[in-house]
């Protein structure tokens, strides 16, 4: 089958591999009839790199038809069920699943590595599984992931609960906005964009919504976000002042980082991060393990621009071990700290109605600005980096 495979630091690659097959009683084989691009797989493009081998097929978004279940998947899964595929993969029924922290799942934990939960197509780290920017996808797991959906509507009105739907509605359970309070969204990719749009349906009064991309901002707005544009201060401490300002000098409630590791700013360690791409392995893994590589520009902004005794909710990927932080800002101002890969199974049910509503509240529609053909993928990655030609999201057809 034709996959998308990383192949070094900045080049993806469609080749053929081999088809998967069942290997487990619990697998499924699924055929993917959409899978998009995300802002955790533009990590693994550049500072991630030194956990990737050539030809490790990635992609964590996907959904399809099942072609093939094993045994031990038969209860929950049948031949020919449409299908959307969570990023996570977890069991259901460990200590861990029993308590909704199905990104800390203890049957696929990556123990070896003292990481979480194994995520599909995202590197050593997280258990090497081949990933579902694909023609075929074989889910572990199938027992309890995958989620049945009916047949007839377009393939983005499910997709996004593959990953940035229920990280956006984590992210915004997590920032613990008091109703009628303000939010404010640094970052305003994909993730931010649904965090905008769940924190107005669950009844945010205000939503503060930061980026630099024109059209991000735009889009933003759309949806009810008061946009402000970053490019209009020098740093953080500049950013969180004004955010302060426009929440009577006192500061939104909450606020959620959406932007992660490839935040702009930081010119040393943003150095560092590019190095890390260009160092042989080993030494590379080194960096990244025990120095502070994060870009901590957002962090720093959502740390210091939150109300005193307000929350911050992280949903973007840091990997750093040395990360620099603020702890006598965060201790003074008596702020909370919550984050995390998303729990994806632990918000889909509560999610599920609004994205079977025809109304479309949480606008699944609006969101896809490419759809391209699996063999054009590598132009979708670097489009996506680059926010060229406007893009928010791509979805690739295999
Ligand atoms: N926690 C999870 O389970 C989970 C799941 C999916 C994605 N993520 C992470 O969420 C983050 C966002 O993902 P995405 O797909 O929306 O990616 P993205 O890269 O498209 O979005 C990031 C946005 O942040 C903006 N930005 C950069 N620096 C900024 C700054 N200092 N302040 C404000 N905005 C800034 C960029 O212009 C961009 O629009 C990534 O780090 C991704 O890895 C986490
Ligand atoms: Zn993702
Ligand atoms: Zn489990």
């Amino acid at each position: 089958m034709k996959a998308l495979t990383w192949q070094g630091n900045e080049q993806v690659e469609v080749v053929d591999v081999p088809d998967p097959r069942i290997e487990e009683p619990t697998d499924a084989i699924i055929r993917v009839t959409s899978t998009a691009i995300c802002g955790s797989d533009l990590h693994l493009y550049g500072v991630l790199g030194p956990y990737l081998e050539p030809g490790d097929v990635l992609g964590h978004e996907a959904m399809g038809v099942v072609e093939e279940v094993g045994s031990g998947a038969r209860g929950h899964l049948k031949v020919g069920d449409r299908v959307v595929v969570p990023f996570n993969i977890s069991c259901g029924h460990c200590w861990m699943c029993e308590r909704g922290l199905f990104a800390q799942c203890e049957t696929t934990q990556v123990r070896g590595q003292g990481k979480g939960a194994s995520l599909f197509g995202y590197t050593s780290l997280y258990g090497s599984v081949p990933g579902g920017q694909a023609e075929y996808l074989r889910v572990p797991q199938a027992q309890f992931g995958p989620i049945v959906i009916p047949d007839g509507t377009p393939d983005e009105q499910f997709l996004f609960l593959s990953d940035i739907l229920p990280t956006a509605w984590q992210a915004v359970r997590y920032a613990d906005v008091p109703p009628g309070g303000t939010v404010a969204v640094l970052g305003l990719g994909p993730v931010g964009q649904f965090a905008v749009r769940i924190a107005r349906h669950l009844g945010a009064g205000r939503v503060i919504g930061v980026d630099r991309v024109p059209e991000r901002l735009a889009l933003a707005e759309r949806h009810g976000a008061e946009p402000v544009d970053l490019d209009r201060f020098d740093g953080p401490g500049e950013l969180a002042a004004a955010l302060i300002d426009m929440v009577d000098g006192r500061g939104p409630d909450a606020t959620i980082d959406a932007v992660g590791m490839e935040a702009h700013g930081g010119g040393l360690v943003a150095a560092a991060q590019k190095a890390t791409g260009l160092l042989p392995d080993g030494l590379a893994r080194k960096v990244t393990d025990k120095f502070a590589l994060d870009r901590l520009d957002a962090l720093h902004a959502a740390m210091k621009g939150v109300r005193r005794g307000g929350t911050v909710s992280v949903s973007g990927v840091y990997g750093g071990e040395q990360d620099p932080m603020p702890m006598m800002e965060m201790f003074d101002r008596g702020i909370q700290l919550r984050m995390g890969q998303a729990h994806v199974r632990r918000w889909t049910d509560e999610i599920l109605p609004l994205v079977l509503d025809p109304a479309d509240p949480l606008g699944t529609l609006d969101l896809t600005t490419h759809r391209l053909p699996l063999a054009e993928a590598a132009h979708g990655y670097e489009m996506f980096r680059a926010k060229s030609d406007g893009c928010i999201k791509v979805v690739l057809s295999p």
